[in-house]
């Protein structure tokens, strides 16, 4: 038991889950890619706006595939923000490329455009931008430059469903994009992901890297008489237990976001008076974004001030957690390079950003108790 009582993150049953589940037993079809996750599929598909989406047992999982559909080998380069989780990079590393670190804007926390064309070689493959808090990265600098040099871009968009880019879904502008669907995402299954494919050509091989490098699909949809062994692949689809379970919050799509922005608009609101009286920065989002309400961090002053509100909120039983550490800094990065200095922002922000609790059930009771212990914390 934690001796939290108020988490950083508690899993929901919003709607139609358990019913799901059962009906996806009923039907004798726990494996993947039974009607649950073909409802998930078409559900993605229609309101995303992409030629397909394909879902997997994680983003991390998704990103291997973007890599493997890249054809990523020894020698290329993939250009990452600092500032994301492993995953993002490692899906790359894993097929032998050398990563190349990119710092963050300060404001949005997302790949700084300015700095890219520096980062830019011959050997460069592709940018993966990733939607920090599902605030869009500028995507149309991004795009202009990734176009101009022939690069492909993928868009890590675990924080980001439903979110927008000047009206425009993220996940529609990369040749591939990435959802996480882990316990901690605005939708989740526990664990599982999906891999959104913008351009037509993709998708055949995508099907194939994704049923074990078989064209397993091609032989379901009677496309081929039997199936076999065509390209390299790995084990991909989830149980159609868990795209039962997706596929009852993907429905409450428009509840979940609601509920969602409440609590994000109810921080920033009764944060804002105590923020600007102790020099703590609160989320930035850019007019031209729609954010998808993923999280809610603050930005202390220091370091020390960020470790003592941790504590200052664990003694008040709140758990608030902070987030990634700068990858080229990591012993991973620094293998491939990394040294202090590379990326300021990312190092700076690394040691001052808190995450706050947030999920569809946290009740208002319990966020004014965090907002009462955070307003009663002198930085
Ligand atoms: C930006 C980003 N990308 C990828 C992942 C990996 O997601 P998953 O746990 O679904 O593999 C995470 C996990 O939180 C993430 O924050």
């Amino acid at each position: 038991m934690s001796s939290y009582g108020i988490l950083f993150n508690r899993p929901s049953i919003i709607g139609r889950e358990m019913e799901y589940v059962a009906q996806a037993v009923a039907n004798s079809h726990i494996s993947g890619d039974g009607i649950f996750t073909k409802r998930c599929h078409r559900l993605l598909e229609e309101t995303v706006g992409v030629k397909k989406a394909l879902l997997t047992t994680s983003c991390t999982h998704s990103l291997e595939m973007a890599a493997m559909l890249l054809d990523v080998k020894p020698g290329d380069e993939v250009i990452i923000p600092s500032f994301t989780f492993v995953s993002t990079i490692n899906a790359f590393v894993l097929r032998g490329a050398q990563p190349v670190f990119a710092d963050i804007r300060p404001d949005t926390l997302n790949l700084d455009i300015d700095n890219l064309e520096r980062l830019i070689t011959n050997q460069t493959k592709a940018v993966i931008a990733m939607h920090y808090g599902g605030v869009g990265c500028e995507m149309d600098g991004l795009m202009n430059i990734a176009d101009g040099q022939g690069l492909a871009v993928v868009e890590d968009n675990a924080h980001g469903l439903f979110g927008k880019y000047k009206g425009r879904q993220l996940g529609t502008f990369g040749r591939f994009s990435t959802q996480s669907f882990h316990e901690t995402k605005n939708f989740s299954c526990g664990e599982g992901g999906a891999l959104l494919i913008n351009r037509q050509e993709d998708i055949e091989r995508a099907e194939i890297i994704r049923e074990k490098g078989t064209n397993r699909s091609l032989f379901f949809r009677g496309q081929v008489d039997k199936y076999t062994w065509v390209d390299i692949g790995s084990s991909f689809l989830p149980s159609d237990m868990l795209a039962a379970f997706l596929l009852a919050q993907l429905e409450e799509r428009d509840r979940i976001q609601a509920k969602r922005k409440l609590i994000w608009d109810a921080y920033y609101e009764h944060l804002k008076i105590w923020a600007n009286d102790y020099a703590v920065r609160l989320p930035i989002v850019p007019p031209h974004c729609e954010q998808s309400w993923h999280l809610f961090y603050l930005l202390l002053p220091s370091l020390k001030a960020r470790q003592a509100l941790i504590a200052h909120l664990a003694e008040h039983g709140i758990l608030s957690v902070f987030h990634y550490l700068p990858l080229h800094l990591s012993p991973m990065g620094r293998r491939y390079g990394g040294a202090e200095g590379d990326c300021p922002v990312a190092e700076d922000v690394s040691d001052r950003l808190l995450r706050l609790p947030f999920y569809f059930s946290l009740s208002p009771n319990e966020q004014s108790q965090v907002i009462e212990a955070i307003c009663s914390f002198k930085c």
